[in-house]
């Protein structure tokens, strides 16, 4: 397939392409997205193929209008309309019964849908003129880092899409968090930028972390994920690193050793870190890293969600 690389002036173009069944890659703030058209089963399954993705998992549906949010969901209950409210748009996709137009490759057989409007301005334009539901996955083949730059975002997918809109490196990094609302309650099945304890405080409802929720209810965090070519080694305190060798990078934003035989990484913020996790796991294997030991951060906010990426690309979860 050839794959035309379009400007953001061409954005047009692009959803154009989308909406007549085509496959975009487009910025959002989170990470660069597959998209396809939703109501469009073929084109949706066509993602699966591009990524090489095991069809058990569900896909993310964007939108920028609520006009296209009624078109998407059967339901928008008020605790989901809260949450909108505040975080939208932005990196939160709210788990919601799905219309019966949306593909059923979007859904993976279930009958929920998860949506997201991206604060974005290109992605925006894009979305509002492609004027359907987007589904897109993260634009990575399955089970490598989400691509968070263009150069990644083609090194992932030339020759597999038919267009690659252009934009900047995604300010936030990390994929969006996803939060389901069950009888009565929230859980998130995916740990993003937004985190539970904003979550909690809109709701005034306590927030069940991803530990406690039911591993079934959001099948992709299954998979094995995010995993760079090196191996990924992590510590909490710098004790816990053994025979540190010069072929091996280090990447820290709080304790880091005295000496280290190989590079430093030092970020000056747990945002920083999430900004330039996935960019600097394609850093060192381009670079021929042998083993790249990560800083885990504690468990909240943003540090939830490092943690997690951490912990899949390290193998463990
Ligand atoms: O930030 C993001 O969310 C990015 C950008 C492109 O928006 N997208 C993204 O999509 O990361 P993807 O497909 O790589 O991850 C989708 C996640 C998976 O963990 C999946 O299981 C969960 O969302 N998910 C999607 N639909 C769901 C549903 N109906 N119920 C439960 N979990 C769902
Ligand atoms: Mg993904």
């Amino acid at each position: 397939m050839i794959t035309r690389h379009l400007d953001p002036e061409r954005v047009t173009e692009a959803a154009e392409l989308v909406r007549n069944g085509g496959l975009v890659v487009f910025p959002t703030e989170t990470v660069y997205g597959l998209g396809a058209n939703a109501f469009d089963e073929a084109a949706v399954q066509a993602i699966y193929q591009a990524k090489g993705r095991p069809s058990d998992n569900p896909v993310i549906v964007h939108v920028a209008s609520y006009e296209v949010v009624e078109q998407a969901a059967a339901v928008v209950p008020p605790a989901a309309r809260r949450l909108m409210a505040r975080f939208w748009p932005g990196p939160l996709t709210l788990v919601l019964p799905a219309s019966p137009r949306i593909a059923r490759s979007v859904t993976a057989g279930l009958p929920t849908v998860g949506l997201r409007w991206p604060a974005h301005p290109l992605a925006e334009r894009f979305l509002s003129l492609a004027g359907v539901p987007v589904a897109a996955p993260s634009a990575n083949r399955s089970g490598r880092p989400s691509p968070t730059t263009y150069d990644a975002a083609c090194q992932e997918m030339e020759g597999r899409v038919h267009a690659i809109l252009r934009g900047p490196d995604c300010g936030v990094g990390l994929e969006s968090t996803v939060v389901g609302l069950r009888d009565g309650a929230a859980v998130v099945y995916r740990p993003g930028a937004i985190g539970l304890e904003a979550l909690e405080e809109t709701l005034g409802i306590p927030v069940r972390r991803p530990e406690d929720s039911h591993p079934v209810a959001s099948p992709g965090t299954r998979h094995p994920h995010y995993r760079p070519a090196c191996p990924v080694l992590l510590f909490e305190a710098v004790g816990e690193i053994v025979d540190p060798r010069p072929g091996d990078w280090i990447l820290t934003v709080g304790p880091a050793p005295a000496a280290w035989p190989g590079r430093t990484v030092v970020l000056p913020d747990l945002e920083d870190y999430a900004r330039r996790l996935y960019a600097l796991f394609r850093e060192a294997e381009a670079d021929g890293c042998d083993r790249l030991w990560c800083w885990l951060p504690p468990p909240q906010g943003l540090g939830l969600a490092l943690r997690d990426r951490l912990r899949r690309a390290a193998g463990l979860d």
